[in-house]
């Protein structure tokens, strides 16, 4: 199969969060297996240039429509990881990818919109067949119900996958900065496809895509039934059961060359199991690097670590009682993460001044990817209270590296985390500790269960720390022949099988 990929973040040249890493990682999967696969990206400014080989720009250009006239397009292409990336680059007078970040501008719908309708035009006028085109996202959602209404007759013939990493962001604007892309409501469309189900004065171009994709999926089983239900579904819940059909929840894998505490090159020593010196040593590296101490009672403390955008959804509202719960039971605490939201920000930038110098916590606000390898492989437990949690990655990193993971129950995590305690889960699946409420008290009292194995009983903790250490949360361990069934399915058959 060719599959290409339209995304908004790709890792590590253009990577925001966990879905950066999926496109990437999913991608490198699909090839290995000997799927053709190729990703579209706008031209950020800011692209990582040191992660794209042979990057140039092309001789060809090409023309697309937006806001009533045609917009000359640049396209770029490059190596990443492995992977064929072509880059959009719109000469249009707003520079629309020449921002300071990926989202977060006034213009975002605007943007995003433009870039879906010109990677359909690029795929048409260079000669790009692709049998899957793959959408990640309300950014390139419009793609779907665009497809169908102008580009399966303009020579494509595709079928259309769309995965929603999180429902949280929708894309919703005006019927007018809709209409900018050129879409016409003649059938198949309908206006009440891209009507919001909550704001009568918005349009929602997630829904549209989820109503005119040949199939949808989300990041886990669990997250793909919550969403279903008015408490989580963020407004879509009515629309989603209604895609009964075409509706999966696969869990993400996770890229086994970047995350290898085998092989990593940010770590300065390695390990695997059976060779577990290189974690303790690491563990000690960062603590003094963070200026935690190592020495006398505190050498065999306890690391509590998290690493997380500091936003509602990762139960930001929680990580300062995990920090103060585990400085009270005598252990350290490491908190990576940063905000773009101000009260949020604020609050843990306080709360890094309060620590400043503190032998047993650091918060270090600043996003380096290479301390975050470090951090997962150092840790001995891994903190993640989310309220909701499409899938959560860094929960599988930090196993991937021996580290405990401590989750609340939800999404993604309920699907890849498996209380010890919990004697009625077989026990080859139990690997860390969970807890359910979206409480203080719930969190804490996991974190103590974990950290009493970690203090009372050595040889349990070094079973479960080895168990964590070797479970294959790869691609290939079952995702990957999950997302290959659909697409085989969906082109052979022309629907996808039953969900
Ligand atoms: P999400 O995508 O919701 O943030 P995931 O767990 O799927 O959550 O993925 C997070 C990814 O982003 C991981 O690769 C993690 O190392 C990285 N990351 C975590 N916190 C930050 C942050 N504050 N800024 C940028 N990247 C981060
Ligand atoms: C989103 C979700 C996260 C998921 C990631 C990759 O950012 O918040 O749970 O792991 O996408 O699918």
């Amino acid at each position: 199969f060719h599959i290409m990929h339209l995304a908004s973040e790709m890792a590590p040249i253009a990577k925001v969060g966990g879905l950066g890493d999926v496109v990437t990682g999913l991608g490198r999967a699909l090839q290995k297996k000997g799927h053709r696969v190729e990703v579209i990206l706008p031209k950020y400014r800011d692209l990582d240039l040191s992660g794209i080989k042979n990057f140039k720009k092309l001789n060809k250009q090409f023309y697309s429509y937006f806001e009533g006239a045609l917009h000359k397009n640049s396209v770029w292409s490059g190596m990443v990881e492995g992977l064929w990336v072509y880059f959009i680059d719109p000469q249009h007078p707003a520079g629309l990818f020449d921002r300071d970040s990926v989202y977060c501008q006034p213009d975002d719908f605007k943007r995003f919109t433009y870039f879906s309708r010109a990677s359909l035009e690029f795929m048409v006028q260079f000669g790009k067949r692709p049998n899957i085109i793959h959408c990640h996202d309300w950014p390139v959602a419009v793609v779907a119900p665009l497809y169908k209404s102008i580009y399966s007759k303009m020579g494509l013939n595709a079928k259309i996958a769309l995965t929603c990493h999180n429902f949280e962001p929708q894309g919703k604007d005006s019927m007018e900065a809709l209409l900018s892309c050129g879409l016409q409501f003649k059938a198949p469309l309908h206006k009440d496809h891209f009507q919001d189900n909550i704001k009568a004065d918005k349009i929602n171009v997630l829904k549209s895509g989820l109503l005119h994709a040949d199939f949808v999926t989300t990041v886990s089983p669990t997250y793909a039934k919550e969403v279903l239900t008015p408490d989580m579904g963020e407004g879509l819940h009515t629309t989603l059961r209604g895609l009964k059909k075409k509706f999966y929840g696969v869990v993400n894998g996770i890229d086994d060359k970047t995350w290898n505490p085998a092989t990593d090159p940010h770590l300065e020593h390695h390990f695997s199991v059976g060779d577990m010196e290189g974690k303790k040593v690491l563990k000690d590296n960062l603590r003094r690097r963070l200026g935690l101490s190592t020495e006398g009672a505190d050498a065999n403390k306890p690391l509590v670590c998290c690493v997380s955008r500091l936003v509602p959804q990762k139960g930001v509202h929680l990580l300062r009682s995990a920090i103060f719960h585990t400085l009270e039971r005598g252990g350290q605490f490491i908190l990576q993460g940063t905000s773009q939201i101000p009260a949020i920000k604020e609050e843990f930038d306080e709360l890094a001044v309060e620590f400043e110098g503190h032998p047993q916590v650091r918060l270090h606000l600043k996003v380096e990817e290479e301390l975050t390898h470090n951090i997962f492989a150092g840790a001995d437990i891994f903190v993640i209270p989310s309220v909701f949690e499409p899938c959560g990655l860094t929960q599988m990193y930090s196993m991937r590296y021996g580290t405990v993971p401590v989750v609340r129950k939800t999404g993604g995590l309920a699907d890849t985390v498996f209380d010890m305690d919990q004697k009625h889960i077989p026990a080859e699946k139990r690997n860390g500790f969970t807890f359910v409420e979206p409480t203080e008290a719930a969190l804490t009292s996991a974190l103590d269960r974990a950290l009493r194995y970690y203090e009372e009983e050595p040889q349990f903790w070094a079973d479960l720390v080895t168990k964590v250490l070797s479970t294959d949360l790869s691609w290939d361990a079952a995702p990957i022949d999950q997302y290959i069934k659909l697409y085989e399915h969906t082109v052979q058959e022309g629907h996808p099988p039953a969900s």
